[in-house]
Protein backbone atom coordinates (compact mmCIF):
# COMPACT_ATOMS: atom_id res chain seq x y z
CA UNK A 1 0.00 0.00 0.00
CA UNK A 2 0.97 3.45 -1.04
CA UNK A 3 2.47 5.55 2.06
CA UNK A 4 -0.06 8.10 3.26
CA UNK A 5 1.48 11.81 2.91
CA UNK A 6 -0.81 13.39 5.38
CA UNK A 7 0.38 11.41 8.57
CA UNK A 8 3.61 13.67 7.98
CA UNK A 9 1.13 16.41 10.02
CA UNK A 10 0.92 13.79 13.38
CA UNK A 11 3.82 15.57 14.49
CA UNK A 12 2.36 18.94 14.68
CA UNK A 13 -0.47 17.53 17.02
CA UNK A 14 0.87 16.99 20.42
CA UNK A 15 -2.23 14.94 21.52
CA UNK A 16 -1.56 12.00 18.87
CA UNK A 17 1.55 11.21 20.46
CA UNK A 18 -0.75 9.66 23.60
CA UNK A 19 -3.87 9.01 22.38
CA UNK A 20 -6.38 7.70 19.26
CA UNK A 21 -7.89 10.93 18.86
CA UNK A 22 -10.99 10.06 16.61
CA UNK A 23 -13.29 13.05 18.00
CA UNK A 24 -11.97 16.00 15.58
CA UNK A 25 -16.15 16.28 14.71
CA UNK A 26 -16.39 17.44 18.32
CA UNK A 27 -13.02 19.05 18.59
CA UNK A 28 -10.14 19.22 16.46
CA UNK A 29 -6.75 18.52 17.83
CA UNK A 30 -4.69 21.17 18.77
CA UNK A 31 -1.75 22.42 16.31
CA UNK A 32 1.59 22.95 18.43
CA UNK A 33 1.50 26.16 16.60
CA UNK A 34 -1.57 27.31 18.10
CA UNK A 35 0.71 27.40 21.51
CA UNK A 36 2.90 29.88 19.53
CA UNK A 37 0.40 32.11 18.57
CA UNK A 38 -1.22 32.93 21.81
CA UNK A 39 2.03 33.64 23.03
CA UNK A 40 2.62 35.73 20.36
CA UNK A 41 -1.37 37.02 21.46
CA UNK A 42 0.04 37.88 24.91
CA UNK A 43 3.60 39.51 23.79
CA UNK A 44 1.88 41.73 21.51
CA UNK A 45 -0.79 42.77 24.26
CA UNK A 46 2.28 43.32 26.65
CA UNK A 47 4.24 45.53 24.23
CA UNK A 48 2.38 47.25 21.77
CA UNK A 49 -0.94 47.62 24.37
CA UNK A 50 -3.77 49.88 22.79
CA UNK A 51 -1.44 50.51 19.43
CA UNK A 52 -2.62 47.17 18.86
CA UNK A 53 -5.86 47.94 17.76
CA UNK A 54 -4.50 50.14 14.53
CA UNK A 55 -1.25 47.31 13.66
CA UNK A 56 -4.23 44.58 13.17
CA UNK A 57 -6.35 43.63 15.75
CA UNK A 58 -9.11 45.86 14.68
CA UNK A 59 -8.79 44.29 10.91
CA UNK A 60 -8.60 40.42 12.39
CA UNK A 61 -12.02 39.67 11.79
CA UNK A 62 -12.30 40.36 8.61
CA UNK A 63 -8.18 39.06 8.13
CA UNK A 64 -9.10 35.68 9.83
CA UNK A 65 -12.15 35.37 7.53
CA UNK A 66 -10.48 35.51 4.89
CA UNK A 67 -8.64 32.18 5.57
CA UNK A 68 -11.90 30.38 6.20
CA UNK A 69 -12.63 32.00 2.51
CA UNK A 70 -10.51 30.41 1.11
CA UNK A 71 -12.03 26.95 2.62
CA UNK A 72 -15.07 27.92 1.67
CA UNK A 73 -14.84 29.31 -1.74
CA UNK A 74 -15.54 32.71 -0.06
CA UNK A 75 -13.29 35.74 -1.61
CA UNK A 76 -11.35 37.95 0.24
CA UNK A 77 -13.53 40.39 2.51
CA UNK A 78 -16.66 38.55 2.69
CA UNK A 79 -16.14 36.23 5.89
CA UNK A 80 -16.27 37.63 9.02
CA UNK A 81 -15.35 36.37 12.70
CA UNK A 82 -17.81 35.94 15.65
CA UNK A 83 -17.96 33.67 18.82
CA UNK A 84 -20.25 31.23 17.39
CA UNK A 85 -22.90 30.21 15.10
CA UNK A 86 -25.29 30.87 17.84
CA UNK A 87 -24.31 34.68 17.51
CA UNK A 88 -23.89 34.37 13.23
CA UNK A 89 -27.55 32.99 13.39
CA UNK A 90 -29.18 35.46 15.05
CA UNK A 91 -27.47 38.28 13.20
CA UNK A 92 -28.55 36.87 9.63
CA UNK A 93 -32.49 36.32 11.48
CA UNK A 94 -31.87 39.69 12.95
CA UNK A 95 -31.80 41.37 9.20
CA UNK A 96 -35.65 40.00 8.70
CA UNK A 97 -39.13 41.79 9.06
CA UNK A 98 -41.04 38.57 10.42
CA UNK A 99 -44.77 40.44 10.37
CA UNK A 100 -45.31 40.02 6.72
CA UNK A 101 -46.74 37.47 4.49
CA UNK A 102 -43.08 35.70 4.04
CA UNK A 103 -42.55 34.65 7.57
CA UNK A 104 -41.72 30.92 7.03
CA UNK A 105 -38.39 29.85 8.11
CA UNK A 106 -37.92 25.98 6.96
CA UNK A 107 -35.48 24.23 9.05
CA UNK A 108 -34.13 20.80 8.37
CA UNK A 109 -34.85 18.00 11.05
CA UNK A 110 -31.39 17.49 11.22
CA UNK A 111 -30.30 20.84 11.99
CA UNK A 112 -28.22 21.73 15.15
CA UNK A 113 -30.74 22.33 18.42
CA UNK A 114 -29.09 25.93 18.76
CA UNK A 115 -30.52 27.24 15.28
CA UNK A 116 -34.25 25.97 15.83
CA UNK A 117 -33.97 27.47 19.28
CA UNK A 118 -33.36 30.84 17.50
CA UNK A 119 -36.19 30.43 14.59
CA UNK A 120 -38.79 29.29 17.10
CA UNK A 121 -37.81 32.22 19.48
CA UNK A 122 -38.74 34.11 16.20
CA UNK A 123 -42.43 32.63 16.80
CA UNK A 124 -42.83 36.05 18.85
CA UNK A 125 -41.75 38.53 15.63
CA UNK A 126 -44.49 36.80 13.52
CA UNK A 127 -42.35 33.90 12.25
CA UNK A 128 -43.76 30.38 11.04
CA UNK A 129 -41.27 27.86 11.78
CA UNK A 130 -41.68 24.39 9.74
CA UNK A 131 -39.45 21.65 10.33
CA UNK A 132 -38.65 19.02 7.93
CA UNK A 133 -38.67 15.95 9.71
CA UNK A 134 -36.44 13.47 9.30
CA UNK A 135 -37.72 9.96 9.06
CA UNK A 136 -34.90 8.38 11.39
CA UNK A 137 -33.22 11.00 12.65
CA UNK A 138 -30.66 10.10 10.63
CA UNK A 139 -31.05 11.09 7.20
CA UNK A 140 -33.56 13.66 5.14
CA UNK A 141 -34.77 13.10 1.34
CA UNK A 142 -34.49 15.83 -0.68
CA UNK A 143 -38.17 16.01 -1.81
CA UNK A 144 -39.91 16.88 1.40
CA UNK A 145 -37.09 19.36 1.72
CA UNK A 146 -37.54 20.66 -1.39
CA UNK A 147 -41.68 20.55 -0.63
CA UNK A 148 -41.33 22.64 2.12
CA UNK A 149 -40.12 25.85 0.43
CA UNK A 150 -42.91 27.64 -0.93
CA UNK A 151 -43.41 31.13 -1.93
CA UNK A 152 -44.46 32.63 1.65
CA UNK A 153 -40.74 31.15 3.05
CA UNK A 154 -38.32 33.91 3.99
CA UNK A 155 -35.23 31.58 5.10
CA UNK A 156 -34.77 28.05 4.83
CA UNK A 157 -31.93 26.62 7.10
CA UNK A 158 -29.66 23.83 6.21
CA UNK A 159 -27.03 21.83 8.10
CA UNK A 160 -24.90 20.79 4.80
CA UNK A 161 -23.71 17.48 7.07
CA UNK A 162 -25.27 16.66 10.05
CA UNK A 163 -24.23 16.63 13.33
CA UNK A 164 -25.62 13.54 14.49
CA UNK A 165 -24.82 11.32 11.32
CA UNK A 166 -22.92 12.81 9.15
CA UNK A 167 -25.64 12.52 6.19
CA UNK A 168 -24.75 15.12 3.64
CA UNK A 169 -27.46 17.28 2.06
CA UNK A 170 -27.66 18.36 -1.27
CA UNK A 171 -26.87 22.16 -0.32
CA UNK A 172 -27.43 22.71 -4.76
CA UNK A 173 -31.24 21.49 -5.00
CA UNK A 174 -32.09 23.10 -1.85
CA UNK A 175 -30.59 26.35 -3.38
CA UNK A 176 -31.59 26.05 -6.51
CA UNK A 177 -35.54 25.90 -4.87
CA UNK A 178 -35.13 28.36 -2.81
CA UNK A 179 -34.28 31.06 -5.12
CA UNK A 180 -36.97 29.71 -6.93
CA UNK A 181 -39.60 30.61 -4.19
CA UNK A 182 -37.87 33.92 -3.77
CA UNK A 183 -36.15 33.00 -0.08
CA UNK A 184 -32.81 32.94 0.86
CA UNK A 185 -30.63 29.99 2.34
CA UNK A 186 -28.49 29.65 5.20
CA UNK A 187 -26.08 26.77 5.43
CA UNK A 188 -24.67 25.72 8.73
CA UNK A 189 -20.85 24.28 7.17
CA UNK A 190 -20.10 23.39 10.82
CA UNK A 191 -19.81 19.53 10.34
CA UNK A 192 -18.07 20.43 6.48
CA UNK A 193 -15.98 22.50 6.67
CA UNK A 194 -12.58 21.06 6.82
CA UNK A 195 -13.26 17.80 5.79
CA UNK A 196 -16.06 18.09 3.14
CA UNK A 197 -15.59 20.09 -0.27
CA UNK A 198 -17.71 23.74 -0.27
CA UNK A 199 -17.96 26.14 -2.59
CA UNK A 200 -20.50 29.17 -1.22
CA UNK A 201 -19.96 31.12 -4.39
CA UNK A 202 -20.49 28.08 -6.44
CA UNK A 203 -23.81 27.39 -4.45
CA UNK A 204 -24.93 30.73 -4.64
CA UNK A 205 -25.44 30.06 -1.27
CA UNK A 206 -26.99 33.38 0.35
CA UNK A 207 -25.60 32.83 4.15
CA UNK A 208 -22.97 30.37 5.21
CA UNK A 209 -21.90 30.20 9.21
CA UNK A 210 -19.85 27.65 11.14
CA UNK A 211 -17.12 27.49 13.83
CA UNK A 212 -13.59 26.64 14.33
CA UNK A 213 -13.92 23.58 17.15
CA UNK A 214 -14.41 20.89 14.96
CA UNK A 215 -12.46 19.76 11.64
CA UNK A 216 -10.74 23.23 11.12
CA UNK A 217 -8.50 22.31 15.04
CA UNK A 218 -9.08 26.13 15.45
CA UNK A 219 -10.16 25.78 18.85
CA UNK A 220 -13.62 27.26 20.68
CA UNK A 221 -14.66 31.05 20.61
CA UNK A 222 -14.04 31.27 16.92
CA UNK A 223 -17.51 31.09 14.35
CA UNK A 224 -17.67 32.40 10.78
CA UNK A 225 -20.45 34.21 8.68
CA UNK A 226 -20.16 34.39 5.01
CA UNK A 227 -22.74 36.77 3.33
CA UNK A 228 -23.35 37.14 -0.04
CA UNK A 229 -21.43 39.74 -0.68
CA UNK A 230 -24.34 41.39 -3.72
CA UNK A 231 -27.04 41.02 -0.89
CA UNK A 232 -25.06 43.25 1.82
CA UNK A 233 -26.61 46.25 0.69
CA UNK A 234 -29.80 45.63 1.81
CA UNK A 235 -29.44 43.74 4.93
CA UNK A 236 -29.75 45.85 8.36
CA UNK A 237 -29.32 43.65 11.34
CA UNK A 238 -30.34 44.85 14.57
CA UNK A 239 -28.25 42.10 16.04
CA UNK A 240 -25.47 44.88 15.91
CA UNK A 241 -22.54 46.93 17.35
CA UNK A 242 -20.69 50.03 16.80
CA UNK A 243 -17.90 48.00 14.47
CA UNK A 244 -20.68 47.55 12.35
CA UNK A 245 -20.97 51.49 12.08
CA UNK A 246 -19.68 53.06 8.63
CA UNK A 247 -17.14 55.86 10.88
CA UNK A 248 -17.29 53.73 14.41
CA UNK A 249 -14.55 56.31 15.97
CA UNK A 250 -17.28 59.17 15.17
CA UNK A 251 -19.27 57.49 17.91
CA UNK A 252 -22.75 58.86 16.44
CA UNK A 253 -24.93 58.52 19.04
CA UNK A 254 -28.52 57.44 17.73
CA UNK A 255 -29.79 54.84 14.49
CA UNK A 256 -26.63 52.95 13.18
CA UNK A 257 -24.84 54.27 9.29
CA UNK A 258 -23.93 50.72 8.85
CA UNK A 259 -20.69 50.29 7.04
CA UNK A 260 -20.82 49.06 3.27
CA UNK A 261 -18.30 46.00 3.26
CA UNK A 262 -18.12 42.92 5.72
CA UNK A 263 -17.94 45.12 9.17
CA UNK A 264 -21.27 45.95 8.57
CA UNK A 265 -22.15 42.05 10.04
CA UNK A 266 -19.73 42.51 13.02
CA UNK A 267 -21.35 43.88 16.31
CA UNK A 268 -18.83 44.28 19.40
CA UNK A 269 -15.42 44.38 20.72
CA UNK A 270 -13.78 40.91 18.41
CA UNK A 271 -12.50 37.89 20.75
CA UNK A 272 -8.85 38.47 19.47
CA UNK A 273 -7.50 36.00 21.48
CA UNK A 274 -9.58 33.17 19.97
CA UNK A 275 -8.59 34.12 16.81
CA UNK A 276 -4.91 33.87 17.44
CA UNK A 277 -5.80 30.67 18.42
CA UNK A 278 -7.69 29.52 15.55
CA UNK A 279 -5.36 30.75 12.66
CA UNK A 280 -2.90 27.81 12.75
CA UNK A 281 -6.01 25.21 11.77
CA UNK A 282 -6.58 27.10 8.92
CA UNK A 283 -3.67 27.83 7.54
CA UNK A 284 -2.94 24.28 8.02
CA UNK A 285 -6.42 23.34 6.54
CA UNK A 286 -5.40 25.55 3.73
CA UNK A 287 -2.50 24.01 3.20
CA UNK A 288 -3.49 20.43 3.20
CA UNK A 289 -6.82 21.46 0.95
CA UNK A 290 -9.61 19.85 1.78
CA UNK A 291 -10.48 17.64 -1.29
CA UNK A 292 -7.41 15.61 -0.06
CA UNK A 293 -8.76 15.62 3.10
CA UNK A 294 -12.04 14.39 1.91
CA UNK A 295 -10.25 11.44 -0.20
CA UNK A 296 -8.79 10.70 2.86
CA UNK A 297 -11.80 10.66 5.12
CA UNK A 298 -13.74 9.06 2.56
CA UNK A 299 -11.11 5.87 2.56
CA UNK A 300 -11.10 5.90 6.20
CA UNK A 301 -14.42 5.89 6.97
CA UNK A 302 -15.31 3.20 4.57
CA UNK A 303 -12.32 1.25 6.14
CA UNK A 304 -14.28 1.49 9.52
CA UNK A 305 -17.60 0.38 8.55
CA UNK A 306 -15.64 -2.28 7.21
CA UNK A 307 -13.83 -3.30 10.43
CA UNK A 308 -17.41 -2.48 12.32
CA UNK A 309 -19.27 -4.81 10.13
CA UNK A 310 -16.33 -7.90 10.38
CA UNK A 311 -16.91 -7.44 14.41
CA UNK A 312 -21.09 -7.64 13.54
CA UNK A 313 -21.38 -4.01 15.24
CA UNK A 314 -24.47 -2.39 13.58
CA UNK A 315 -23.53 0.82 11.41
CA UNK A 316 -26.00 3.64 11.79
CA UNK A 317 -24.16 5.93 8.78
CA UNK A 318 -24.89 6.45 5.38
CA UNK A 319 -22.94 4.19 3.16
CA UNK A 320 -23.21 5.99 0.39
CA UNK A 321 -19.81 7.71 0.20
CA UNK A 322 -21.08 10.91 -1.50
CA UNK A 323 -23.56 11.22 0.96
CA UNK A 324 -20.96 10.40 3.92
CA UNK A 325 -19.52 13.26 5.70
CA UNK A 326 -16.58 12.41 8.08
CA UNK A 327 -17.99 10.64 10.81
CA UNK A 328 -18.96 6.74 11.25
CA UNK A 329 -21.73 6.15 13.83
CA UNK A 330 -21.70 2.84 15.41
CA UNK A 331 -24.78 1.79 17.54
CA UNK A 332 -23.15 -0.93 20.22
CA UNK A 333 -25.21 -2.02 23.20
CA UNK A 334 -24.31 0.34 26.29
CA UNK A 335 -22.55 3.11 23.60
CA UNK A 336 -22.45 5.47 26.83
CA UNK A 337 -20.22 3.26 28.76
CA UNK A 338 -18.32 2.04 26.33
CA UNK A 339 -17.80 5.65 24.94
CA UNK A 340 -16.48 6.47 28.57
CA UNK A 341 -14.47 2.99 29.37
CA UNK A 342 -12.41 3.67 25.58
CA UNK A 343 -11.88 7.09 26.95
CA UNK A 344 -10.02 5.44 30.14
CA UNK A 345 -7.77 3.59 27.07
CA UNK A 346 -6.95 7.04 25.45
CA UNK A 347 -9.35 6.47 22.53
CA UNK A 348 -11.25 9.49 22.07
CA UNK A 349 -14.88 9.32 20.70
CA UNK A 350 -18.01 10.44 21.42
CA UNK A 351 -21.63 9.32 22.04
CA UNK A 352 -25.10 10.89 20.70
CA UNK A 353 -28.48 9.56 21.89
CA UNK A 354 -30.37 8.29 19.25
CA UNK A 355 -27.14 7.95 17.06
CA UNK A 356 -24.58 5.93 19.05
CA UNK A 357 -20.90 6.38 19.23
CA UNK A 358 -19.54 9.05 16.63
CA UNK A 359 -16.18 8.38 15.24
CA UNK A 360 -13.91 10.57 13.06
CA UNK A 361 -10.32 9.71 11.52
CA UNK A 362 -9.22 13.28 10.12
CA UNK A 363 -5.80 14.01 7.82
CA UNK A 364 -4.03 13.28 10.73
CA UNK A 365 -5.24 9.86 11.65
CA UNK A 366 -3.22 6.55 11.25
CA UNK A 367 -5.07 3.38 9.49
CA UNK A 368 -3.44 1.54 13.03
CA UNK A 369 -6.19 3.58 15.03
CA UNK A 370 -8.92 2.69 13.49
CA UNK A 371 -7.91 -1.12 13.75
CA UNK A 372 -7.47 -0.11 17.36
CA UNK A 373 -11.24 1.72 18.33
CA UNK A 374 -12.78 -1.38 16.53
CA UNK A 375 -10.70 -3.62 18.70
CA UNK A 376 -11.06 -1.77 21.63
CA UNK A 377 -14.89 -1.74 21.18
CA UNK A 378 -14.91 -5.59 21.01
CA UNK A 379 -12.73 -6.11 23.60
CA UNK A 380 -15.13 -3.72 26.36
CA UNK A 381 -18.34 -5.08 24.98
CA UNK A 382 -16.47 -9.12 25.31
CA UNK A 383 -15.42 -7.67 28.90
CA UNK A 384 -18.69 -7.18 29.56
CA UNK A 385 -20.12 -9.91 28.69
CA UNK A 386 -17.91 -12.31 30.65
CA UNK A 387 -18.82 -10.25 34.13
C1 LIG B 1 -23.73 21.62 12.75
C2 LIG B 1 -23.39 22.38 14.00
N1 LIG B 1 -23.82 23.65 14.14
C3 LIG B 1 -23.53 24.37 15.23
C4 LIG B 1 -22.79 23.83 16.26
C5 LIG B 1 -22.42 24.64 17.47
O1 LIG B 1 -22.83 25.96 17.43
P1 LIG B 1 -22.11 27.10 18.31
O2 LIG B 1 -20.94 27.57 17.52
O3 LIG B 1 -23.16 28.13 18.45
O4 LIG B 1 -21.70 26.49 19.60
C6 LIG B 1 -22.36 22.50 16.15
C7 LIG B 1 -21.54 21.82 17.18
O5 LIG B 1 -21.49 21.72 18.25
C8 LIG B 1 -22.68 21.77 15.00
O6 LIG B 1 -22.27 20.49 14.86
Amino acid sequence: MRADPLLEWRKEFPILEKTTYLISHSLGAMPRRAANALQEFAETWASRGVRAWEEGWWEMPVTTGDLIGSIIGAGPGEVVMHQNVSICQSIVTSCFDWSGQRNRVVTDGLNFPSNDYIYYGLERQGARVYQVASPDGMALPLAPMLAAIDETTQLVSVSHVAFRSSFVQDLAAIVQRTHEMGALVIADLYQSAGTVPVDVRALGVDFATGGSVKWLCGGPGAGYLYVRQDLRAQLQPTATGWMAHSHPFEFESGPIHFAADAFRFLNGTPNIPALYAARSGYEIVNQIGVDAIRAKSQRQTQRLIELAEDAGFPVRSCRDPQARGGVVVLDVPNGIEVTRELGRREVLVDYRPNAGIRIAPHFYTADEELDRVINEIRSILESRQSR
